[in-house]
């Protein structure tokens, strides 16, 4: 649905999103990269369980929300690519204990 109007030339770098490479370019949010997969959804709703994609891109919505090196519901919109990335998507409820 999404893609890059330009390409930057600045090397890649390459996170995991569900345990698939994906090339991103520095300085990109998480967010962004997401939005560019063939599924942009970063977690379904906790009650119903349908899909969210981001949306506002400015911690706003709360649409973004997804696991990132290990740290559940984190606001992708707000965090920019690093080499060696996992993020996740999120599934239904989270627990509130570690
Ligand atoms: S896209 Fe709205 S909070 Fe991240």
């Amino acid at each position: 649905m999404f893609r890059k109007l330009h390409e930057s030339g600045a090397p890649a770098l390459t996170l995991t999103i569900d345990g698939q490479s994906v090339a991103a370019e520095p300085g990109e949010t998480v967010a962004a990269v997401l939005l560019r997969q063939q599924t942009p959804a970063t977690r379904t709703t906790p009650v119903h369980e349908s899909p969210r994609a981001p949306y506002c891109m400015m911690g706003v919505c709360f649409d973004c929300l997804a696991i990132v090196d290990g740290v559940a519901s984190t606001q992708t919109c707000l965090v920019t690519v690093r080499d060696g990335m996992r993020v996740e998507r999120q599934f239904g409820r989270r627990s509130v204990l570690p």
